[in-house]
């Protein structure tokens, strides 16, 4: 019996194979590599020294999602496939509505079809919008307010009728707050392809000289320091979230609804200052208007997934720092080894 990954090479998905793998379980890993290298996969196997079936099938294809379920037998799936950056939603809608929920209509179906009733999805603490002030509850008010963010309101929404619909289906839905850092051995991380979204592959990207400077968007929210405050939370520790909520719907009917954070939240500036003192790397940095969209402040209650997942983060800032870095020194170009862009030469951890 296996656990079907979906969007297993990406960031998030290879990370957590790595953990399911240390912990046993077997895994069939499905991608599209439309974000993604199936390098990240081999390094999987590299670290754990486990072998394990990767199979490129683009889940908007029902029959090629059948043809996995045919060949292999399938406890339960973990869904990260899907498409997820913010500005590109808004001018891509239609790719994001297509891809994101086909997918997950696909999966559910063929699931369905084959007697497979658990799911662990892959959801965003971007479905609070600027609704809660924060530490976020799970029953905080929901609003997305970009494309993307309402795919994966609508996505929660359909896992909340089915299991309403049917008490066989069980599912567990995610909110990731920050992910951020990389296996400990340096070997995956966050590869984003193309100028970063995200303030700690952009800030990583500095240190190893491949971008001049950080800016930071605004300095005048009403947080600590004027910068937006976020909760990053370790990819290690995220992927940890993932196991437990495997083991948590073996016993558990219905739809389950966790935050994973760590509950504290960190300015841009923090963020800067703590990479600095970890790596002994200079970031500059200049401060430049707000990004259309950003929010001031957002992190988590986590205490739902302490208590009902017995999950909690306990990797530190630091460790995110020096794992970023590890992951960042030694695959400058992630997993494009060729590029010839100079880069300063790694130290620090
Ligand atoms: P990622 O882009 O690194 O990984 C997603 C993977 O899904 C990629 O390997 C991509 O090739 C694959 N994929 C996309 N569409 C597919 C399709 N139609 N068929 C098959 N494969 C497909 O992203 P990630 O950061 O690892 O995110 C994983 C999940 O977590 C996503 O659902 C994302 O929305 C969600 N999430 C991510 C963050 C974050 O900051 N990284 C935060 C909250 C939620
Ligand atoms: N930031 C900068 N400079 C940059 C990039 C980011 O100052 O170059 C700032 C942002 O303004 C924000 C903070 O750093 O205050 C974090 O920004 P990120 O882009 O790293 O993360 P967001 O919280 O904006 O969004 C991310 C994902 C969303 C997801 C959300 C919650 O991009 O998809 O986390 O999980 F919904």
């Amino acid at each position: 019996m296996a656990v079907l990954v979906t969007g297993g090479a990406g960031y998030i998905g290879s990370h957590t194979c790595v953990e399911l793998l240390e912990k046993d379980y077997e895994i069939v890993v499905i991608d599209n590599f439309s974000n993604s290298q199936p390098e990240s996969l081999k390094r999987v196997s590299e670290i754990t020294g486990k072998i394990f079936p990767v199979i490129e099938v683009d889940l908007r294809n029902r029959e090629d999602v059948e043809d996995i379920f045919k060949q292999f037998n399938i406890q339960a799936v973990i869904h990260f496939a899907a498409l997820k950056a913010v500005g590109e939603s808004v001018t891509k809608s239609l790719l994001y509505y297509q891809n994101n929920l086909i997918s997950l209509l696909n999966i559910l179906d063929v699931m369905d079809q084959y007697s497979v009733q658990q799911i662990v999805f892959s959801s965003s603490a971007t479905v609070y919008g600027d609704n809660g002030r924060s530490p976020l509850k799970e029953e905080t008010h929901t609003g997305a307010v970009n494309p993307y963010g309402q795919t994966k309101l609508m996505a929660e929404k359909i896992l909340e009728d089915l299991s309403a619909s049917n008490r066989e289906w069980k599912s567990v839905i995610l909110r990731y707050f920050n992910p951020v850092g990389a296996h400990e051995s340096g070997k995956i991380g966050e590869d984003p392809g193309g100028v970063p979204n995200n303030l700690m592959p952009y800030l990583s990207q500095v240190a190893v000289g491949q971008r001049t400077h950080l800016s930071v968007f605004g300095c005048d929210y009403p947080t600590k320091d004027g910068t937006g405050v976020r909760d990053y939370i370790h990819i290690m520790d995220l992927a940890a979230g993932h196991v437990k909520a495997l083991q948590f719907l073996e016993n558990n009917e219905g739809c389950h609804t966790f935050n994973l954070g760590t509950g504290k939240g960190y300015s841009v500036l923090e963020m800067i200052h703590v990479f600095q003192q970890v790596t002994g790397i200079p970031i500059p940095y200049q401060i430049v208007d707000r990004r259309a969209g950003d929010i001031a402040e957002c992190f988590a209650n986590p205490k739902k997934a302490e208590k009902h997942l017995e999950w909690k983060a306990v990797r530190t800032l630091s460790d995110m720092c020096r794992d970023t870095w590890r992951w960042q020194s030694s695959n400058p170009f992630g997993y494009h080894p060729q590029s010839k862009m100079k880069t300063k030469k790694a130290s620090g951890a």
